[in-house]
């Protein structure tokens, strides 16, 4: 192909730098670099190399961003730098599509190439001293920057260029992520310390974090950033916090990625002083049209609002009888002249339900009070819905309002942030989940239709559409564990292609991010792939939603908090059964909301899956699923298997061991088996609440028996008190000893046979302090630690409980074992029992 002219050429872009793509040789285990994450990733190192050089055809500062990334990437990749670029005829040449055509005349750039779609070619030359060229066409910048990364993706996992074309475009327009970052730096639901945007009230002097984030952000397609709480948004409208957004915005544009801001729906009358805020006065209009022009003047590419109204005490317009649509869309009206969009979501739901109503359902809100208004809002306006009716729980349905508007745009809401699923602390990959509800057919009108095609806009003809991942990043390593970032990245990709599986993106992740050995690539996506099930196998069962402290942390089993109160994240147990009865029949018709097809399928128990039988109905703890269990023997059986299964998780990880970078091998396993300790926890604490409400054994005599367990209540005490733990559940027996001494002891003699052991002490590590403990035996310490972990709450309960764990403590009848608790300020060196198991041979 002929080089349309020197010219063009002279335009071109040159940059300093030479890259390489090369034949596979080794590969090398490589740390994740907590910034880059998986961008950072030093592959293939000592092999041979085809060099490139990088060219835009543009100096926009996103194709710029596109050659630096490129450069930079590639250059990590393979370990080279600064050869000389005159030596190499081989080119990257990064344009938009028109840019391109003009370049290469003869090329067949597609003609039409959409907004942030991309195309890659390999140009092949008749003269081969002229060098290959690898053409990047974007259906504008940001579609040539994703082109990029998508390049340098395809090369990291594949060792070369693409030899055939890649066509490319996102799914769907909408690919937000959304921070509760709060303007004092606090992240709501946020588990990796404070906020890279905000203190102290301000936007932050430094925001490197921010353009870092960004950069992670355009790498997985991700093109929009709302950057505050969706709670308490007033102070984002000031004039001040808009020239500090505007500095956001900044730091991010070069990624292609639009920053958009919660609003306060009271903010005319909050902060404007106006008398009123009602969304269909003259003058409340006027103040949002004043306040968008504003903030265009600013930051000329604001993609928009966020709004959570009438909602968990957030203001709304129903304080003037005004709908959801009537607010949305005096935002929108404000927007839409600057082609801003509102994000208006469906959380919206009384929190005051009388649980005795047996008609009450929160799960119907949604549906209730958005479907009436299909057809009402304004073309700039997506509705926002949670993927399930309730809020983000770990096993609920799909909710059924994304079937219920058809002359609406959607947006499916997900969390990233794993609010309701560990915290973090939890290894559990969410796009699994994610997919469940993608995939799920609603089958409205009879038809085929998936959710993630409506959400894509297609199934209901829709303009607008996409997915919003509530990210909630901080600055300790943005998600705060390692392999929580297959999280975001999942999000991002899914975002952009909702049919890739679960599989493919973590295969993707591990590739980029932990090697791209086979066998440490296939044993971290099992651990990832089953990580969401067996999270449910020891937390929640059958569709119950959540049991965790729900009107707390929301992190530890608290059963009883989910009942009797206005929440209505209701599973109504009692001695004889458990579910909330949701039919059309006899229950609160939330079935009802789904289409025919699919309202069929759950109201009838013979067909209602076994994984959501408790969402939707109420039964007898005899009840018998599908695998002829019944309901409580399937409590007793999952719980224990999840346990197992977590254990399996550690043993796979030890697996890696040399075989990744050692930083990341000991991290993880650390994690792993805290985690295990605290699925104990859970599990403990389900099966002995519901072995008492239900006063049925289990059938393999496991619940309420303990081999090998010493509870500190039953130990011989110094300085120790008995104490009951709130719940009860949450500790072995409902009780633990705490210590208001300088230190205390409990003592327990040996009375099984001679044997070698593993010996874990369960305690609860308390903020405030750091509480010292030590294990002896017969008076000989072997071991000591430090309760310094940080857990969300301040009581010795579920949160708090915690295990540490010594291996291979020979033991004979009459030994003495002895726990040494020494608190620190507020951290009473708590303990709940200790175990005994068989050391591994
Ligand atoms: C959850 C979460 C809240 C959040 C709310 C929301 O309920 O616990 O912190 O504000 O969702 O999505 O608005």
């Amino acid at each position: 192909m002929r080089i349309a002219s020197r010219a063009i050429w002279r335009r071109i872009v040159a940059t300093t730098v030479v890259v390489a793509a090369t034949l596979l040789s080794d590969t090398l285990a490589n740390a994740q670099n907590e910034t880059s994450a998986w961008l950072d990733n030093p592959l293939w190192r000592g092999s041979q190399h085809a060099l490139f050089l990088v060219r835009s055809l543009d100096e926009s500062p996103m194709e710029q961003t596109a050659v630096r990334e490129l450069n930079d990437g590639i250059l990590h990749l393979y370990g080279i730098r600064g050869a000389d670029i005159d030596n190499f005829e081989n080119q990257i040449v990064i344009g938009t599509a028109d840019e391109v055509r003009q370049a290469y005349p003869g090329t067949n750039v597609p003609a039409n190439l959409s907004h942030d779609s991309y195309w890659i070619y390999r140009l092949e030359t008749s003269r081969p001293r002229h060098g290959a060229r690898v053409l990047i066409a974007g259906g504008d910048q940001r579609g040539a920057l994703y082109g990029a990364f998508a390049l340098l993706r395809y090369i990291s996992e594949n060792n070369s260029p693409p030899r055939q074309a890649i066509r490319e475009s996102p799914a769907m327009p909408i690919r937000w992520v959304d921070e509760w970052d709060n303007a004092n730096g606090t992240v709501e639901r946020g588990y990796a310390g404070k906020s890279i945007f905000f203190d102290d009230g301000r936007v932050r002097d430094d925001l490197t974090d921010v353009q870092q984030y960004a950069r992670l952000l355009a790498s997985v397609g991700i093109n929009g950033c709302n950057v505050n709480n969706v709670n308490g948004a007033t102070p984002f409208l000031t004039p001040e916090m808009l020239q500090g957004l505007k500095r956001i915005a900044d730091a991010m544009r070069p990624w292609g990625v639009r920053l958009a801001i919660s609003v306060d729906i009271a903010s005319p009358q909050k902060i404007g002083g106006l008398k009123t805020f009602d969304p269909l006065d003259a003058e409340v209009k006027a103040w949002w049209r004043a306040k968008a022009d504003e903030i265009y003047k600013l930051i000329p590419d604001f993609a928009g609002f966020t709004v959570k109204a009438d909602s968990e005490g957030q203001a709304g317009p129903a304080s003037y009888g005004r709908s959801p649509a009537d607010a949305a869309n005096t935002l929108a009206e404000a927007l839409a002249p600057h082609g801003g969009v509102v994000l208006y979501r469906a959380f919206v739901y009384n929190n005051h339900l009388d649980y005795n109503d047996l008609k009450a359902d929160r799960a119907r809100a949604a549906y209730d009070i958005f479907h009436p208004l299909d057809g009402k809002f304004a073309p700039n306006v997506i509705v926002q819905i949670k993927y399930g009716p309730i809020d983000f729980q770990a096993e609920e349905p799909v909710s059924p309002l994304f079937a219920g508007l058809h002359k609406t745009n959607e947006a499916m809401e997900v969390q990233i942030t794993q609010e309701y699923t560990g915290q973090q602390r939890h290894l559990v990959y969410l796009a699994p989940l994610w997919k469940e509800k993608l995939d799920f057919d609603l089958r409205a009108d009879n038809k085929s239709t998936p959710v993630q095609q409506i959400i894509e806009g297609k199934t209901f003809n829709r303009p607008q559409g996409g997915m919003v991942g509530v990210a909630d990043v901080g600055r300790d390593g943005w998600l705060g564990a390692p392999l929580a970032m297959a999280n975001l990245y999942a999000f991002g990709r899914l975002a952009w292609d909702p049919n890739l599986t679960a599989q493919q993106i973590a295969e993707e992740w591990t590739r980029q991010t932990i090697s791209t050995d086979q066998q440490v690539v296939t044993t971290v996506d099992q651990i990832l792939l089953h990580s969401w099930q067996t999270y449910v196998d020891y937390t929640g069962f059958l569709g119950t939603q959540t049991l965790t402290d729900i009107t707390g942390s929301h992190y530890g089993p608290n059963i009883e908090s989910s009942e009797r109160n206005g929440w209505g994240q209701w599973h109504r147990d009692d001695a004889q059964g458990i579910g909330m009865d949701r039919t059309v029949a006899t229950g609160t018709g939330f079935i009802g909301q789904y289409p025919p097809e699919v309202a069929k399928m759950y109201e009838s128990l013979a067909t209602c899956p076994d994984s959501l039988l408790l969402f939707f109905h109420h039964v007898p703890w005899t009840y018998k699923l599908h695998t002829g269990k019944t309901i409580i023997q399937y409590v007793y059986d999952s719980h224990y298997q999840g346990v197992d299964e977590v254990r399996q998780m550690v043993d796979e990880w030890k697996s890696l061991d040399g075989k990744i970078d050692p930083a990341l091998f000991s991290d993880e396993l650390a994690r792993l088996e805290y985690q295990v300790g605290h699925a104990i926890v859970w599990r403990d604490a389900i099966v002995q609440y519901f072995l008492k409400e239900s006063g049925i054994p289990d059938a393999q005599g496991r619940a309420g028996h303990f081999p090998g367990r010493m509870e500190a209540e039953a130990a011989r005490l110094t300085g120790y008190t008995v104490i009951d733990v709130k719940p009860w559940e949450d500790a072995s027996g409902g009780k633990a000893v705490t210590c208001a001494e300088k230190s205390c002891n409990a003592e327990w003699t040996y009375t099984g046979a001679a044997g070698r052991f593993d010996i874990a002490t369960q305690y609860f590590d308390l903020p405030g302090g750091v509480a010292k403990f030590a294990l002896d035996v017969n008076g000989k310490q072997v071991a000591a630690w430090d309760a310094n972990a940080t857990f969300p709450s301040r009581r010795p309960n579920g949160d708090t409980s915690t295990r540490y764990t010594v291996r291979g403590i020979d033991l004979k009848p009459g030994d003495v074992l002895c726990v040494e608790g020494t608190p620190d300020g507020a951290d009473p060196a708590a303990l709940d029992y200790i175990e005994l198991t068989p050391a591994a041979k």
